[in-house]
């Protein structure tokens, strides 16, 4: 998931970055007398614009900044409004678990996405989001990962045999057309052909649209083209509908056509197409950026790459099944710290639908929230050496994150938490463990990766690395 807009004038930003005002300290609104809570305090930073150059261009510096004049809690005006940020694992838990049901999903996400992924399972809330998500657990049981995984295995070979060896090498695209590859067959149950290139611009467009900064319906604009894109998806899932409703497919699509809860719900053809949707756009990204930055860190740190390489040369087969997973250990540390410290979905939304209380700070009804999970990993007072890759720092013996439940939460927690997690976490695994057979690969010494900013970090350069043959 990647929202809502990228920032294409690094040059001005970062000058701009340099000196945003700040509008001077105000309370978000004043605590009812005598409740003993704290007002949220924030600034609006620049006319217009607020403080957003700033938070796309390097959020994290600025969460630093303002968590050291005013703690885990303040407010600021970027991307569209105002927005209460949250850090720590403290306010994490008590947004995610939303044990007094005071915190909307649909209302936090609609504004950034709604438009592109309305009726997706992440933009539902309490009772109706525990309907469709009791049915569409189904799709994600354990006997269903190990077809998915089976299924998977053929498609990354093909994909990765494309690879050409050389400097470099685009990390980034390839890996995106790789995992979009693997979801025209896993997902949606399409074979590669002209049709299934055609869905998969339409699925790019609707996910550009989502990140658009012009958001109006203008022809020949990308919010405009993702729209219509999002129309075509529809058209599509809708015309196979039939078909997949009566089929024993194992792919995604025909298994929401026929999951159904334990006691016997089920999805009406409008659900499966906008789950459908949602869950495309929630696995691209997502799996896509890890895989990358993954890629990053074994080239930055080829001691690690050659461990992981010994690792998966250990288990003996060219493709893993679900039941490798557990032995690739080394492979979990560094998926882990990655997650830490890049969490693709950085940063999630929320909005307060009733008067409520965070960290101590009054929150009134209607406050738009912002969650920062990829600030909270990356910050020392829960995190030591949070800049340092490490990824023992998982292992049994060291145990960090378990500091607090809520201290590493790259997929989130609570009744929203991924439903993907563990398909994520095997496509991610089942690609690296190819790739380590077939390929070394090294970035130039001194290469920084350029990041931009969405809910989390993505590598704005493509990441280029020399991808070398493992024997020439
Ligand atoms: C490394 C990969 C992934 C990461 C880091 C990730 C992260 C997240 C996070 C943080 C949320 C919570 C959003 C919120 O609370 O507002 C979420 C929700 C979700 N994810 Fe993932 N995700 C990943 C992969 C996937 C994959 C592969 C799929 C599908 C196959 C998927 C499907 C979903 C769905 C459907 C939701 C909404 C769940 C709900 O609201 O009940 N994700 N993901």
């Amino acid at each position: 998931m990647r929202t809502p807009v990228k920032l294409k004038a690094r040059g001005v930003a970062a000058t701009l970055v340099e000196h945003v005002p700040s509008g001077g300290l105000r309370p978000l609104a004043q605590p009812p007398a005598g409740s003993g809570l704290e007002p949220v305090m924030g600034d609006p930073g620049m006319p217009v614009v607020g403080h957003t150059l700033e938070f796309l261009h390097d959020g994290l510096r600025q969460t630093r900044r303002y968590y050291e004049r005013l703690g885990t809690v303040f407010w600021l005006n970027t991307v569209g409004g105002r927005w209460v940020q949250v850090i720590g694992p403290d306010g994490l838990e008590t947004v995610l678990t939303n044990r007094d049901e005071a915190f909307s999903n649909k209302l936090g996400w609609d504004p950034l996405i709604g438009a592109f992924f309305d009726r997706g399972v992440m933009l539902m809330d309490f009772e109706e989001h525990r309907h469709h998500r009791r049915i569409m657990q189904q799709a994600f049981k354990h006997e269903r990962l190990v077809g998915y995984l089976e299924k998977m295995n053929p498609a990354i070979e093909r994909g990765i045999a494309g690879w050409q060896s050389g400097s470099g090498f685009q990390l980034y695209r390839a890996a995106k057309q790789l995992t979009l590859d693997v979801a025209t067959e896993v997902f949606v149950g399409a074979e590669r052909s002209a049709e299934a290139d055609r869905l998969n611009a339409s699925f790019i467009d609707v996910v550009v649209g989502g990140q658009a900064i012009i958001r109006a319906d203008v022809p020949g604009g990308k919010w405009h083209r993702g729209l219509e894109s999002r129309r075509l998806l529809e058209r599509y899932f809708h015309s196979q509908l039939a078909a997949k409703r009566v089929s024993d497919g194992d792919d995604l699509f025909s298994v929401l056509c026929r999951a159904q809860s334990e006691d016997g719900e089920r999805f009406s053809d409008d659900d499966v197409v906008n789950h459908m949707i949602f869950t495309l756009m929630a696995a691209h990204d997502t799996s896509t950026i890890t895989l990358t930055m993954m890629g990053y860190y074994l080239a930055r740190y080829p001691e690690w790459q050659d461990r992981l390489r010994e690792e998966s040369r250990a288990l003996g087969k060219g493709a893993i099944g679900y039941e490798d997973l557990d032995a690739l250990t080394s492979m979990d540390l560094v998926f882990k710290e990655t997650l830490r410290m890049n969490a693709p979905v950085g940063t999630l939304a929320r909005r307060a639908i009733t008067d409520t209380e965070l960290d101590g700070h009054y929150i009134p009804q209607g406050t738009n929230l912002m969650l920062g999970i990829y600030a909270t990993q990356r910050m020392d007072p829960w995190w030591r050496d949070p800049d340092v890759f490490d990824p023992e720092r998982f292992s049994d013996a060291r145990r960090e994150d378990a500091s607090h439940k809520y201290a590493w939460t790259p997929f989130g927690g609570g009744v929203h938490k991924c439903i993907g997690m563990h398909f994520g976490s095997m496509e991610v695994k089942a690609i690296l463990h190819q790739l380590l057979l077939r390929n070394r690969w090294r970035i130039p010494i001194g290469y920084e990766p350029v990041f931009d900013y969405g809910t989390g970090p993505f590598p704005g350069d493509g990441l280029p690395i020399e991808l070398l043959p493992l024997h020439p």
